[in-house]
This record gives structure tokens, sequence and C-alpha cells, in this order.
């Protein structure tokens, strides 16, 4: 599946405009981690949906850009702090910041990075402000309490796939509906239209958390970027994890439960065992199915969407190379 090449130019305008931002020089330890994080690369999938959520209503997008690197900064920003939390050592194919350098750095520079985030934000229209930056508060907000639910999971054993899907709607979904949800409302939708994008953008984060944590197994960590394997290795509760422990019997069950209460273990061989036994029930095709799901709810939500079939098209292009993605 490939991208549109009018999306390929818009990433690159992205990275043209990230390349060219400056965040602050002294002291280094603070700055220097935020050029190196932001210049690793990265999909940029949040900017690109603030574009495409624009250019349904308007043309001219090098007018969103700061706004749409608002988004990619605050994105970057729950990265780095993520893989300090999940004691992550490789983003995108890269050691990630609190390796490279030390979890206190890593903390502070994600700090500045997210006021750096307000900045650009700063430069929204005041007709608009106000209730841009009242729905990135609220986004911000959920993306810290699906974070901080994703933590507790990783000692409980009974999480459901409810749990799961609420979990991961905060974490990741809400803030690609509000990359989509700004663009629209910077192009002068109408508030009906921005909320279904909103919903189309959530539906479709669902569909693509469902799917990074799917590649987390069986992704090929040279594409991936990300350390394969690392979900499993701290117990996150995942799709492919919860809907492992429903189906285990016997044999399977037991491997899981070991694994699971395993506190001093060889992390390769843990993978290897917990990946064998989700290959045993099918885990792979059914979180296939799942994430299918989701990106169908998605594509319901945006048929109704009156903008003009040719701007459509490229917004369902994005999602259906989303979900075909390897990396
Ligand atoms: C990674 O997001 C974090 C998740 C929510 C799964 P991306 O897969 O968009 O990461 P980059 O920005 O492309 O590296
Ligand atoms: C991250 O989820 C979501 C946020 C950063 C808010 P993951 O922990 O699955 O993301 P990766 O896999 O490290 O990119
Ligand atoms: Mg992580
Ligand atoms: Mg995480
Ligand atoms: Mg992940």
């Amino acid at each position: 599946m490939e991208l549109n090449d009018q999306l390929k130019v818009w990433i690159e305008d992205i990275n043209q405009y990230l390349k060219d931002l400056r965040y602050g020089s002294y002291p280094e330890e603070l700055y220097e981690p935020i050029g190196y994080m932001m210049t690793l690369g990265g999909k940029r999938l949040r900017p690109l949906l603030t574009l495409l959520g624009y250019q349904l209503y308007h043309d001219d997008i090098q007018s969103v850009m700061p706004a749409a690197a608002a988004v990619e900064v605050f994105h970057n920003f729950t990265l780095m702090h993520d893989d300090i939390m999940d004691k992550a050592p490789l983003r995108r194919g890269q050691e990630t910041v609190h390796t490279k350098w030390d979890d206190n750095v890593a903390i502070l520079s994600g700090d500045v990075m997210l006021v750096r985030a307000y900045d650009l934000l700063m430069n929204i229209k005041d007709e608009y402000l106000k209730r841009a930056v009242a729905s990135f508060n609220k986004t911000g907000a959920e993306v810290c309490e699906g974070q901080q639910i994703d933590m507790n999971f990783e000692s409980r054993d009974d999480v459901t796939v409810e749990e799961y899907i609420d979990m991961i709607r905060r974490k990741t979904a809400v803030l690609l509906g509000f990359a989509l949800e700004l663009g629209a409302m910077l192009g002068g939708a109408h508030r009906h239209e921005q909320k279904l994008l909103y919903r189309f953008g959530v539906n479709m984060g669902i569909g693509f958390q469902l799917k990074d944590d799917l590649l987390d197994v069986y992704a090929d960590q040279a594409k991936f970027g990300k350390q394969v394997g690392g979900d499993i290795i701290s117990n996150k509760k995942t799709f492919l994890l919860i809907e492992a422990q429903k189906r285990a019997t016997g044999e399977h069950k037991a491997t899981l439960d070991k694994w699971l209460a395993a506190t001093e273990f060889d992390a390769a061989e843990k993978v290897a065992a917990v990946t064998a036994v989700y290959d045993a029930l099918g885990i792979r095709e059914l979180t296939e199915a799942k994430v299918e799901e989701y990106f169908t709810a998605a594509d319901d939500a945006f048929e109704v969407l009156k903008a003009p079939d040719e701007k459509k098209a490229l917004v369902k292009n994005f999602a259906d190379w989303l979900m075909a993605r390897d990396k």
C-alpha cells in the first residue's frame, strides 16, 4: 500500500519546517536531546493529520504548519517520557534519550518540549486560539491518564479487552483525533464536522495502537526501529496478551503464567516463549481482525463528511496506508 504522492510531499514540508525550528541552546544538556529526538525521523503522522483535516476546507497548507508542528513536538515529548517509563533502549533505530544521556535529562528535555509545543500553538489565530488550547489541554490530560493506566495494568492480570481499549483510546487515539480536529477547526469547518473528524481519528487511533502492539511482537526490528518484544518483557497488557490469557489452557496457560510471574529471566527466552504461545493460539490473526474492525469503524464516520470527494480520498488513502504499515 503506497502513500499518495501529495501526502509524501506534505511529509517533506513538515520535515523541512521541523528542521528549521529552534528550541533553545543553553544549557546544552537541556536542548541537545530535543534536536536529537526531533531529527531521528518518525512517520510524522499527527502533523500530517492536521494538514489533512485542514485541506478538506482550505488549500494554503503552510498556514497550519506551526499548529501541526505543535502536535508533533507534543508527541515527541510523550515519547521521550514514555521511553523512560517503558525502559526502552531503542527509538527510531537509535538509542533512546534516557539511554544516551540519562533519566533526568530525558525528563527535563521532555518538559521543555511541552512548553515549546505551547509556543507553537500561540501562532493560532485569536479567533480559534482559546478553543484549540482547551481541546489540546483535554487531550494532553487524557494522554497522561492513558499512560498511568498502562503502567497500572503491568501489575494486574485481570485486565479486560474493554479496559484495554479505554486505555489505548486515552494514551494514543485521542491525539490522532485532536490532530484532525485541529486542522478542521483552523480550516473553518463547522463544529459538527470537527467532531466527525475527531471520532474518525479516535477510531483510527485505536486501530493504530492495536497495530503497534502487534508490531511490537511481529515486526522486523530493523524496520520498526524499536525493541521487538518490549511489551512482552514488561508484561504489558496488550490485546495480544489479554486474548492469549483468555484462550490459553493446559501447557500454554502454564507457560504464560510462568513467564508473567518470572522476576529474573533471560529477555530473549521470555519473548520467544510467549510469542510461541501467541502463534499456537492464533493471536496474530485475531489482532489483525481487531485492527481492521477499528479502521472500518473509522471509515463509517468519515463517509458522511461534507467535503469534496478528491480531498476525502486523501484522508482515506492515509488511513489505508496506516492500517497496512509495517513500521
Ligand atoms: C509511537 O507513535 C507511539 C504510539 C502511540 C504507538 P508513532 O508510531 O507515530 O511513532 P513515530 O513518531 O513514527 O516514531
Ligand atoms: C505509547 O505507547 C503511547 C504514548 C507515548 C503516549 P507505547 O509505549 O506502545 O509506544 P511505543 O511502542 O513505545 O512507541
Ligand atoms: Mg513505549
Ligand atoms: Mg508505553
Ligand atoms: Mg508500543
